[in-house]
């Protein structure tokens, strides 16, 4: 999941729709490569209780089911810390810098189904590693005027990474997130950018065959109320428009991928966590609660019970 702008919904995308797939049966781990650990916050993850993070799958190197913490059934966060803004200085001089994810991930041999990677908001390194690793590219736009502005540097990369170092990269969809459909400038971006992607078929650029995917990810506060809780749309408010978003748009995805839930997956190893705390009610909007000491776990709301009341 990637866009080099900032705050376009990469974070919220990863965690929700990740959180649907594996809602629908998949097996699903989600990597934290962004030093603002944004998503690791999300699942409640306390930074200081981790014993390994993405900084050490990168630089020590640690196995990265090491540092894999399992967050529901069938959903697994390999996490950041601020630590990981150290790698890009740290790997600058090292040769195959920017395969270093794709190497651990090679020597792992994951029990996953997917993993959807969660990039910073740059071109650098750290995402420069993901493109590597990765077979297809998920870019998150939110549709006003400056929805295009860096997506040609963006497709320019992906190119260039699919070129020299990657040649089964490509992209895979693009999403429209926290979306005002009602407007006109949002109606008009949104179909500019299906246009765009209409001429790229058949040209034999890493994005011919990218969907645009119809489901739109609308503007909905719940969405952002839920990283406060430690938790995703679906146990946060199970009926709200932003998990009725997700849920559709994990639909169309692992149509569009081709992905069937497997029966009977390993269970991962995982770091050990404490026993998950549920977040306390009335912590709306602020900073994930600090779990006790060695719970690198909150607990995720069950449905319809320790959810707040809506605002
Ligand atoms: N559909 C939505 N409705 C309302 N708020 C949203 C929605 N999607 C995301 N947000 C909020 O917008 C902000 C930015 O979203 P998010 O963190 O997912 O973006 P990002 O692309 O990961 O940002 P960064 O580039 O900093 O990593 C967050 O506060 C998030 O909670
Ligand atoms: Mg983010």
């Amino acid at each position: 999941m990637t866009n080099q702008k900032g705050g376009v919904g990469k974070t919220t995308t990863v965690a929700n729709l990740g959180a649907a797939l594996a809602g629908a049966g998949h097996s699903v781990c989600l990597v934290d490569l962004d030093p603002q650990a944004n998503l690791t916050t999300h699942f409640g993850i306390n930074a200081r209780s981790l014993k390994r993070s993405m900084y050490d799958v990168l630089l020590e190197p640690a196995a990265l089911t090491t540092a894999a913490v399992m967050v529901e059934p069938n959903l697994t966060v390999v996490p950041a810390t601020i630590d990981l803004a150290a790698a890009e200085a740290e790997l600058a001089g090292a040769v195959g810098r920017e395969q270093i994810l794709r190497d651990r991930l090679r020597e792992a041999d994951l029990p996953y189904e997917l993993l959807l990677v969660d990039c910073p908001p740059s071109l650098g390194l750290l995402t420069l590693n993901a493109l590597s690793a990765v077979e297809e590219v998920l870019i998150p736009l939110q549709p006003h005027f400056l929805a295009l502005q860096g997506l040609g540097s963006l497709l320019e990369t992906v190119e260039l990474v699919a070129r020299r170092i990657n040649p089964p990269l490509r992209v895979a969809g693009v999403v429209f997130c926290m979306c005002e459909s009602a407007t006109k400038l949002a109606n008009e971006v949104m179909a500019d950018v299906r246009q765009f992607m209409a001429e790229a078929r058949g040209r034999g650029k890493p994005w011919s065959e990218a969907v645009v995917f119809e489901t739109a990810i609308r503007r909905n506060i719940k969405l952002a109320e839920c990283p406060s809780y430690g938790t995703t749309i679906l146990h946060y408010g199970p009926h709200s428009n932003g998990a009725m978003d997700y849920i559709s748009l994990a639909k169309e995805f692992a149509a569009a991928l081709g992905l069937k839930a497997p029966a009977g997956q390993a269970a991962p190893e995982v770091q050990e966590t404490a026993e998950p705390t549920p977040a306390p009610p009335g912590q709306y909007l602020a900073q994930a609660p600090a779990a006790p000491e060695n719970a690198a776990v909150q607990a995720p709301a069950a449905p319809g019970e320790s959810a707040p009341p809506a605002q």
